[in-house]
């Protein structure tokens, strides 16, 4: 597969693709044993390429394993996990003159069905553990010369559990109208997660039936808030580790939250903190080292330019003509415009622009908040230090402590196991500190001062997974370098193609083929007609979260001004 300039080496792409960052999805050794239900095969045997996943080979990578899923510990003892890359690279197909073009776009959308892949998992793992003659077979397989039929029985306990609980959690989150290629409830997931599922509140669980597209990551780095509902400021290492410890935990990492604890006297004790937390998180599976190392690399990536070669080149008339026309409609949003907020990245306006509510609505939703009740409300604590959660709360507001908390116990196990050095969250700091006081190196002094730890811990979480406040089914308007490669459109993927988003709302496709990887240059997306080869469809319904409603910018330029609109936005 070809890829683009978009500023990483081959080494770097390869850390990309096989740093874990302690995710857990299960035993290594069980899904190398698990079989197929429809055919009888390895469950990975085509390295999930039916869902999507994209094949990589590297003395890195794990053999048979798909692109961004890794093994976290041993061969024999460890987990598999999935990474960024998993959900964050896609591949694009073209086809021209007879010849079949295949690039990889490091950052783009990924193009897979998520919630088939879990869904699928947790029938052959019932299945397994149902049949007996089956699960003869798996755990003959997983115990390999350590078989007997006492071992034979203990693992069927430990699976039996793990099943339970683990489709027990697919039951109440997987929605009937299915995500389809492309999409995934990400905020969803980790709300259930978090709070049902590690709160042990089964009330707290809800269908996660907002579905949105994968965000492209090489401009993620400089806006000033991330996420679709911008709940994330931006800019900094500290909540850029929040935010992907929240990630982690929705992609099955572990957490197991416990009321307090000495680990707060100790806290206060090693750095002068009078932090007031009252839940211990600091049994987590989150590695901040490879969260770290993962986003310093996010940060160097550059947008894939339009390949000319491939698509043809560009009308450099229209590229003129379609800058002023940006320049005219879209840049007071989409625009380079500098941020009011974190010095040197761009102002990521957060606004209602008539697209589906749901996701927005969704992030509101309020929970039981079980052993927070009473916590310090951290995402608040440096405007208001007596905040605190009550006996529900909004879910954003317990993920905000869950994020604040587990970087906090991060932050001490390096100080107590004398690796502050190699602490991803230690580095995190420290980069955070010397940015804002403009220093390039040496060492920093204040990393070591408590009152200076503590305030700039306080100051760079605050407002994590808080905005937007009042709830306003606002989106982030971000810029649009790459975008070409971004496809499908909006939060929800709503909208197929440039060409269609540029269409007036009332006029767009209804429905519309997803999950092909063969590119349509003209209209800027993936083909997306019955004959393509896709897996899945897009049925725009505001019932199901669907609605492709909304966002009327530039639909009532001519025709021809909207080709040059979309000519210049492949320049970009
Ligand atoms: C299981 C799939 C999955 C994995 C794994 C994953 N992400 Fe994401 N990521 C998403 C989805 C979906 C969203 C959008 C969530 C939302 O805002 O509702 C997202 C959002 C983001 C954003 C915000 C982008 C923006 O502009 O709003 C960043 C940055 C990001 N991810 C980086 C990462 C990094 C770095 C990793 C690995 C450490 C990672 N992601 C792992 C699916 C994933
Ligand atoms: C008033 C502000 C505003 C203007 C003007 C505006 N946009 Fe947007 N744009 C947004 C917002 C907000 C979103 C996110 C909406 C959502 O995801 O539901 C968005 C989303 C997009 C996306 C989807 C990005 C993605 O990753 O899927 C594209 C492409 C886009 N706009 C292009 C344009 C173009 C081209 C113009 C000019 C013709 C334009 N926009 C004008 C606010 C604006």
């Amino acid at each position: 597969m070809r890829t683009l300039p978009q500023g990483w080496s081959a080494a770097d792409r390869d850390r990309f693709y096989t740093t874990g960052q302690g995710s857990r999805l299960m035993p290594y050794t069980w899904f190398k044993a698990l079989r197929r239900v429809d055919v009888d095969e390895p469950f990975g045997a085509d390295r999930l390429q039916r869902y999507g996943y994209l094949r990589y080979d590297s003395p890195r990578s794990v053999e048979g394993l798909p692109m961004g899923f890794v093994v976290q510990g041993s061969r024999e003892l460890g987990d598999l996990g999935m990474s960024c890359a998993s959900c964050h690279t896609t591949a694009i197909s073209y086809k021209k003159d007879n010849v079949q073009y295949d690039l990889l776009v490091d950052g783009a959308p990924a193009n897979v069905d998520f919630q088939q892949f879990l869904v699928d998992l947790t029938a052959a793992v019932r299945l397994t553990f149902r049949d007996s003659t089956r699960f003869t077979v798996f755990a003959k397989t997983v115990l390999g010369a350590d078989y007997s039929a006492a071992a034979e029985d203990t693992l069927r306990v430990s699976f039996g559990q793990w099943v339970t609980q683990f489709g027990d959690f697919m039951d109440r989150s997987l929605p009937r109208t299915p995500w389809g290629p492309g999409r995934l409830d990400a905020f969803g997931m980790i709300f259930n997660r978090v709070t049902g599922k590690d709160l042990g509140i089964v009330e707290n669980y809800a269908v996660a039936d907002a579905p949105v597209s994968y965000p492209f990551l090489w401009n993620a780095g400089r806006q000033d808030r991330t996420q679709w509902t911008g709940s994330v400021p931006n800019g900094h290492y500290i909540p850029a580790l929040g935010r992907n410890g929240g990630e982690v935990l929705g992609v099955f990492g572990d957490l197991k939250p416990k009321l307090v604890t000495p680990i707060l006297a100790e806290l206060n004790r090693l750095f002068g903190w009078k932090i007031d937390i009252t839940v211990d998180l600091s049994e987590n599976s989150i590695d901040f080292e490879g969260l770290q190392a993962l986003e310093e690399l996010m940060g160097t990536l550059k947008p894939p330019p339009w390949p000319a070669d491939v698509f043809g080149p560009l009308d450099a008339t229209r590229v003129a003509r379609g800058r002023d026309l940006f320049q005219a409609n879209c840049a007071s949003c989409h625009g380079e415009n500098p941020s009011p907020q974190t010095a040197g990245t761009w102002h990521t306006p957060l606004l209602d622009v008539g697209t589906d509510p749901r996701t927005a609505n969704n992030a509101c939703r309020e929970v039981k908040t079980g052993v927070f009740n009473g916590a310090g409300l951290l995402s608040k604590m440096k405007g208001d230090p007596m905040a605190r959660l009550g006996p529900t709360a909004r879910a954003a507001d317990v993920l905000s402590d869950v994020a604040l908390g587990v970087i906090i116990a991060g932050a001490i196990d390096a100080v107590k196991n004398g690796t502050v050095e190699q602490s991803g969250v230690w580095r995190g700091l420290t980069k955070d500190i010397r940015a804002d006081a403009g220093t390039a190196g040496g060492q920093v002094a204040s990393t070591r001062d408590p009152a200076a730890v503590e305030d700039k811990v306080k100051t760079l979480m605050t407002g994590i997974y808080k905005q937007p406040d009042t709830c306003p089914p606002a989106y982030e308007a971000r810029v649009l370098h790459g975008v070409w490669a971004t496809a499908p459109y909006l939060h929800n993927g709503s909208v197929p193609t440039l060409a269609e988003l540029l269409t007036p709302p009332a006029q767009r496709k209804p429905t519309f083929a997803v999950g092909s990887r063969e590119y349509d240059p003209k209209n800027v997306g993936y083909v997306t007609d019955k004959g393509a080869a896709a897996n899945g469809t897009f049925v725009a319904d505001p019932r199901t979260g669907n609605a492709n409603t909304g966002h009327p910018f530039g639909t009532a330029l001519p025709e021809d001004d909207r080709w040059s609109l979309i000519e210049y936005l492949k320049s970009i």
